[in-house]
């Protein structure tokens, strides 16, 4: 008899959720859970959060009778960081047990905590337990040194208990009795009704003998530590099939700079559930999009398309692979066959998808258990390979989605240990393709004076981050902080729901944007934030307008870019930003956090980058220069986040403005791609390219873009080009005061590599820095990219693995002691880059690298069915076909 009371208050917004759902999902959505319930633990009555999920206070609810009055705020709100749940929080100096009574089965709990002081509380002393039932699923945790170590705002747990065997679900907050003022808090509780997920599969546990079978029982507790959408796009709580989990993008995740390629479903394939594979399994969106290897079987043949996630050892873990077929020709048997391996232990040989789903577009899931040892944390590698003995047709491998879940010990416990506090100076244990860490020299780089050249600046100036998840991709993985380097996301700790979704006084505008995915300001709070549009904080002008520093929320700095109504380029391109922007997120683009669109005006608020543009640190500045290495990992993180506009959003993005001005740097010199208002999403398969009238900046123009009016990803392989000189020889990308063979960089650069002469013109500053076959790689590198044709350039993709080899190159020189540095003060460069130290890796890395690597070329499909030069074609509407 558990009492229907309670239920009755979500039903209302429940419906509204669903049918969002079922308008988002397609079809077969139609799980509906019997419980589910959002907890705001310190507030009272509803608030919706940035989903438009509603949730309800814990003062006075029949949840906690004994709490009845308001909890604390937050003492301050970092950008990322939305209002509900986070900013209330319910504190506990003394056990305190939540009492949900909810129907028996399995129930998704969602723990949500944002560490801040709040009130007389300091966030350092918020050591606590928290319990379920009889299960531990916290102990000793510290929201305040996790959220740290991962350089995350906020962060979320998932379990999964079954309240089964008691009345109700139990939920225990106890402050930890070995920490002086110790306290526990908590931002909010979501509980939801889930069927039975885990016992779905058949799961085998592998510990390097024959594989035994491992049944995930009911009352075993689980916590869910990552969730991907490998080859796809976040996924919001609202877009999942029923059961209100988040996916992430799996990008992050991804080892070196093998990214295979990712794609969505041929037009012509519906991707539809099955009786072994029910709706809540995925969202068709999961099965919809993935990664594989690569058309290439050379390259296929030297690599592992391999993940990285941080794990806590000591602890059995259940790693669910989701698959599904989904391009033409796949659709026989042994065509596609993998090895799938988890901590280097081969859990399956003879992977072949469609032998399992006996079909394209039919999904399919396989589970393994494999127990790590020590204790701690440690990474597990998930790692694919084509199975040659086989013999298949092709020689890849596929993936859809990663589950990986924490099983309970034999104490029925999931916690694990708090990180280890971040190391100081940061030291990057994960570099190995020279994964970018882009401030190991941070203290080599003191900020100078003002830039000169402001007039440079164009609008877009300081941006960073993210609307969705802003800050949680800027400031982690990009930042790499030695481990954490791979730790971001997902559940394990994410800020992904980062929008603050304030529920503002000004309520009463009609807007035809996407209200529910940034945070609207007022104008009021914009003039406020901008002490009334304040000369004194002007950071640039450009063609859209001005661009100001401004402060909100009581101390968090924001770049606020005004637009000109009187520019010809107002409206779309401000609506294109906020729609891209809004949609896109990695951790080398730049991140909205909202926008404001009263009285005419068209407002966009960025975080704040705090060094500005790459321009203002090469030339016509006053800032001390940047050594090479931080150039290329600068040149790297830009690379990267140009690759994935190309090749890793749903849609291929053209950014057609890049440029060292476009080029931001975050506090921790993390390089991030800006200013999307010109960028244009690809045409219909049908076409090649984009016809568009020509726009960008001049020095940096594909010449074949100028001459035919024609947008391709190469155009922005090609300014790309004149940026990486532009980084070698610290001069503008034109200069009309030069003579006139020198006027243009990129053809004088190539003009003077192809005569020998390069060394001549490369910045003073870098002379006897650069390890020889290290300029020799990077200066190849941007010759190809500027090459004229644009079918000779290389993809973004091959651009980034060679800066990445380049810079490996530099740093085993630099190790070795063959070249200087150039930082001048003692930080020491580089710490046992292990690769690099060990002989017998070196020729693995030279053979992966010279071979022509086509990473991010297309996919088998296109291959096949389309040209050859992946490039010419660029069908962008990610070609469903390619990539
Ligand atoms: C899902 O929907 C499709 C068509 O809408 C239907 O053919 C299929 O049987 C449904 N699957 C399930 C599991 O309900
Ligand atoms: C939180 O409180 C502690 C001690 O009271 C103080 O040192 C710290 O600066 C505060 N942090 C913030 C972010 O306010
Ligand atoms: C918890 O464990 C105790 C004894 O170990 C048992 O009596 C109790 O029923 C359990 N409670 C639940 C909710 O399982
Ligand atoms: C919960 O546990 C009970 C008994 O322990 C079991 O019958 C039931 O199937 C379990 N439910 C789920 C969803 O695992
Ligand atoms: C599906 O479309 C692709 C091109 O998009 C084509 O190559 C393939 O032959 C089509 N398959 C079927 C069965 O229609
Ligand atoms: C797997 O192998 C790689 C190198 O081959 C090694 O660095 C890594 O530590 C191994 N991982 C585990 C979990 O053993
Ligand atoms: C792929 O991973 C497996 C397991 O760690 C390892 O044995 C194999 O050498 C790797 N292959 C390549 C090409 O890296
Ligand atoms: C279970 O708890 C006992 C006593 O607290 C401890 O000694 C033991 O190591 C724990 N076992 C595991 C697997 O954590
Ligand atoms: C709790 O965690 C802190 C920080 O990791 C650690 O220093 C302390 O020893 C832990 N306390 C207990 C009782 O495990």
């Amino acid at each position: 008899m558990v009492n229907c009371r309670h239920f009755r208050w979500p039903s209302a917004f429940l419906l509204a959720s669903f049918l969002l759902l079922v308008f988002a999902a397609g079809d077969n959505s139609t799980y509906t859970p019997r419980d589910y319930i959002l907890l705001n633990c310190g507030s009272s009555g509803r608030a919706s959060d940035s989903d438009g999920r509603v949730w309800n206070g814990d003062t006075g609810s029949k949840f906690a009778p004994s709490l009845d009055s308001a909890g604390l705020a937050a003492s301050q709100q970092a950008s990322s960081v939305a209002e509900v749940p986070y900013m209330t929080a319910r504190i506990f100096t003394s056990p305190y047990t939540y009492s949900f009574p909810v129907g028996p089965g399995r129930k998704f709990i969602r723990l949500y905590f944002y560490p801040s002081n709040y009130s007389t509380h300091a966030q350092s002393d918020a050591f606590f337990d928290v319990t379920c039932n009889n299960h531990t699923l916290l102990s000793n945790f510290s929201a305040f040194l996790t959220a740290s170590s991962l350089n995350y705002d906020h962060l979320t747990r998932e379990y999964s208990v079954n309240t089964s065997t008691g009345g109700g679900l139990d939920l225990t907050f106890t402050p930890s009795s070995s920490h002086p003022n110790a306290f526990a808090f908590i931002n909010g509780v979501e509980i939801v009704s889930m069927p039975d997920v885990f016992t779905l599969g058949s799961p085998s546990l592998f510990t390097g003998g024959p594989p035994v079978s491992f049944p995930i029982e009911p009352d075993m507790a689980m916590e869910t530590m990552y969730r991907l959408n490998v080859g796809g796009q976040f996924l919001s709580p609202t877009q999942d099939s029923g059961l209100f989990r988040t996916w992430s993008d799996d990008s992050e995740y991804i080892f070196g700079a093998a990214f295979g390629v990712s794609y969505s479903n041929d037009p012509n394939v519906t991707v539809a559930y099955t009786a072994g594979v029910p709706s809540y399994t995925a969202p068709l969106d999961v099965y919809s999009t993935a990664r594989s290897m690569g058309p290439d079987t050379n390259v296929n043949l030297n690599y592992n398309l391999t993940w990285i996630v941080t794990v806590d050892a000591g602890f059995f873990y259940l790693v669910r692979f989701h698959f599904c077929e989904i391009q033409y020709p796949m659709t026989k048997v042994n065509q596609r066959v993998f090895h799938i391996y988890v901590n280097n232990q081969t859990v399956q040989e003879n992977a072949d998808v469609i032998a399992w789903s006996h079909g394209i577009g039919k999904p399919v899931f396989e589970d393994y258990v494999v127990f790590t040892t020590g204790s701690g944390q440690m990474d597990m590698w998930v790692a694919l390979h084509p199975d040659i003995e086989q013999k298949p047709e092709y020689y890849d491998a596929i993936l859809n989605g990663l589950e990986i879940f924490k099983i309970q010990n034999s104490n029925a416990s999931l916690a694990g240990l708090n990180p280890p506090p971040r190391p100081q100076p940061p030291v990057d244990a994960s570099r190995i393709y020279g994964r970018s860490t882009s401030h190991k020299s941070r203290a080599a780089v003191v900020a100078g004076g003002v830039a000169g050249g402001l007039v440079f600046l164009i609008a877009g100036f300081c941006l960073v981050g993210f609307c969705r998840r802003h800050k949680a991709k800027g400031k982690d993985a990009g930042s790499s902080d030695g481990p954490s380097g791979w730790l971001p996301l997902s559940l394990y700790g994410n800020s992904h729901s980062a929008t603050s979704a304030k529920t503002n006084a000004t309520g009463s505008y009609a807007s035809s944007l996407p209200a529910n995915l940034c945070r609207h300001f007022s104008f009021a709070e914009i003039k406020t934030a901008t002490k009334g549009f304040d000369e004194s904080l002007l950071l640039g002008v450009g063609g859209f307008g001005k661009v100001y520093r401004g402060e909100i929320d009581g101390g968090t700095n924001v770049a606020i870019k005004r637009g000109n109504p009187m520019s010809g380029q107002g409206v779309h391109e401000f609506q294109t930003e906020i729609e891209m922007l809004s949609k896109l997120r990695h951790r080398h683009l730049v991140s909205l956090i909202g926008y404001c669109e009263e009285n005419c005006e068209m407002i966009l608020v960025y975080d704040y980058m705090a060094h500005g543009t790459l321009r203002e640190h090469l030339y016509k500045t006053q800032k001390p220069p940047l050594t090479w290495r931080q150039r290329l990992e600068i040149c790297i993180g830009a690379a990267r986040g140009l690759h994935y506009l190309h090749t890793g959003a749903k849609y291929i993005i053209i950014h057609r403005d890049v440029k060292t001005t476009n080029i931001l740097l975050d506090e921790k010199w993390v390089a991030k791609v800006s200013d999307f208002g010109l960028s244009k999403t690809g045409p219909m398969l049908d076409h090649t390219h984009v016809s568009t009238v020509v726009k960008g900046s001049i020095g940096y123009l594909d010449p074949e873009y100028y001459r035919r009016q024609q947008l391709t990803d190469k155009s922005d392989v090609y300014s790309f080009g004149v940026v990486l000189f532009e980084v070698l020889c610290a001069r503008p990308a034109l200069n009309p005061a030069l003579p006139k063979e020198q006027v243009s960089l990129a053809e004088w650069a190539v003009h003077c590599q192809k005569k020998g002469m390069l060394d001549d013109i490369i910045d003073p500053y870098l002379k006897g820095k650069i390890a020889p076959q290290c300029l020799k790689k990077f200066a190849d590198t941007a010759e190809k990219c500027v090459a004229d044709n644009s079918t000779e350039r290389p993809s973004m993709g091959d651009v980034l693995w060679n800066l990445e080899f380049a810079l490996q190159l530099q740093e085993s020189a630099e190790e070795s002691g063959s070249i200087s540095t150039g930082v001048s003060d003692e930080t020491p460069m580089m710490i046992g880059n292990k690769i690099v130290d060990d002989p017998s890796m070196e020729p693995s890395i030279t053979t992966t690298s010279i071979t022509s690597i086509s990473i991010g070329g297309q996919s088998l499909a296109s291959v096949d069915s389309d040209s050859l030069t992946p490039s010419a074609v660029f069908s962008q509407i990610m070609n469903p076909k390619g990539r």
